[in-house]
């Protein structure tokens, strides 16, 4: 983890996006456990953050933020919310029932395993499955299930390098109503030429 200070760009030009929503992030880590703040997320003893949402697409770039959920929700005793929203492209010929139907099971399936991986190490955590356009889903769901802080990582399935966010995470920064920690994540290069 590297120091709370060191704050890269990222941080600033999110932060003009985010403008009146707090958001922390860094490099590698997060900011305000990296600051060694014992109170950090709790407001006159009250727990601030209740529930955390964590949207995952299902690649191991977007999993990158478990590892700092896990450590935050076991040091402020905070719910963990895992999020996949399903989508299937339906290619002519195939059943688009079953097609759907088979996308939301491998989602369910996926958020279960992350969460019992929390579960495991003491943190209360669910797995949720939505249907349809990731951003708007996503949300959807802060409403919906009371979430009052959102954690991701700033890249997912594509990852390309060259975009400081990925086009899901920057949506959901520009409209989230609750505040948002964001973990920096490191696509592979990109090829030359
Ligand atoms: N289908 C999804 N379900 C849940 N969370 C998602 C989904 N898609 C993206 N996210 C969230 O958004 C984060 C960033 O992914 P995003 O899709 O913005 O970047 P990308 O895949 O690298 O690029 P892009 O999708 O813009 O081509 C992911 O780490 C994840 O938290
Ligand atoms: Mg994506």
């Amino acid at each position: 983890m590297r120091d709370g200070a060191a704050i890269p760009t990222v941080a600033y030009s999110a932060m003009a996006i985010a403008h009146e929503h707090a958001m922390v992030t860094c490099d590698d880590a997060m900011a305000f456990i990296a600051c060694g703040n014992s109170d950090a997320g709790r407001s006159e003893g009250r727990a601030m953050y209740k529930r955390i949402l964590v949207p995952l697409d299902g690649s191991h770039l977007a999993a990158g933020v478990l590892p700092h959920v896990q450590e935050l929700a076991k040091s402020i005793g905070a719910e963990v919310v895992l999020l996949r929203v399903a989508f299937a492209h339906i290619f002519p010929g195939a059943d688009p029932i079953e097609t759907q139907v088979t996308a939301v099971q491998e989602a369910e399936t996926y958020v279960a395993e992350r969460a019992k991986g929390l579960q495991d190490s003491g943190v209360r955590a669910e797995g949720k499955v939505r249907y349809g356009d990731p951003a708007e889903e996503i949300l959807d769901h802060v409403t919906w299930d009371h979430i009052d802080l959102i954690a991701m990582a700033t890249h997912g399935r594509t990852g390309l390098k060259r975009v400081v966010l990925g086009s899901v995470a920057e949506h959901v920064l520009r409209r989230a109503t609750v505040p948002m920690l964001l973990v920096r994540v490191h696509p592979p290069e990109e090829p030359q030429g």
